[in-house]
């Protein structure tokens, strides 16, 4: 997709954010100038990978199958290991009105998702069979809001605002906005998402980027090229 694109969906997203009284942080509007006059400074930022992730999955049709991330906050995978200390990771979403995020599953991530404004959130979801792949018979049981919802095979989950799930690794998932664009949060394991996100079918995790104009802020994608991270 075309930087100029990205920067609009930067504005609009942060717009679209702030109407529902969520703010992102000062980081998240540095220009890529200051970054990397601040580079030292943000070691903490370049390492948990945090900030801006627009991704169209490599597909080119953003409208259609895309997703609007930024990581506000995020663990030391480090710590896993020991299984103590900071654990946990943070996002804040648009899943825009139809716009998709295609089928996957997480191997070491679970994920509450969550629905904080705007229109239906809407989750396809199925178990994975012994080899991990798309289970196309068992029935889903989801943790919903200390609720547990039953599903075929398939079903589609609808979440309202307020309402969450929370997916354990190994259910598979996709989802989308219906009715109209959806402020979505994302509280997680701590999460990479170089490696961690196993696709039903061959797409990207990141936007191929053809680079029209200046990049407004640098995404996270950007990190390697602009830091050598
Ligand atoms: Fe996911």
């Amino acid at each position: 997709m075309k930087r100029s694109r990205v920067n609009e969906i930067m504005l609009e997203g942060d717009a679209f954010i702030r109407s529902f009284g969520y703010v992102m942080p000062p980081f998240a509007y540095w220009t890529p100038e200051e970054f990397r006059a601040r580079k030292a400074d943000a070691a903490g930022i370049l390492d948990a990978r945090l900030g801006w992730d627009i991704t169209d999955f490599g597909g080119g049709r953003f409208d259609e199958l895309g997703l609007f991330l930024f990581t506000v906050r995020n663990g030391r995978a480090a710590d896993l290991a020991t299984g103590r200390g900071m654990l946990y990771a943070e996002k804040i979403m648009i899943a825009r009105k139809d716009q998709v995020t295609p089928m996957h599953r997480h191997v070491v991530k679970a994920e509450d998702i969550i629905n904080r404004g705007g229109g239906t959130l809407t989750l396809e979801l199925f178990l994975s069979d012994a080899k991990g792949e798309i289970d196309l018979e068992a029935g889903v049981t989801v943790p919903s809001d200390g609720i547990l919802r039953r599903l075929p095979a398939g079903g589609k989950l609808k979440l309202e605002p307020g309402e969450s799930v929370t997916l354990l690794p190994g259910v598979w998932h996709a989802f989308w906005g219906e009715g109209a664009d959806v402020l979505v949060g994302e509280v997680s394991t701590v999460n990479d998402d170089r490696t961690d996100n196993i696709f039903a079918d061959p797409v990207g995790r990141f936007a191929e980027i053809e680079e029209d104009e200046d990049p407004q802020h640098l995404l996270v994608a950007d990190y390697d090229r602009w830091f050598g991270t």
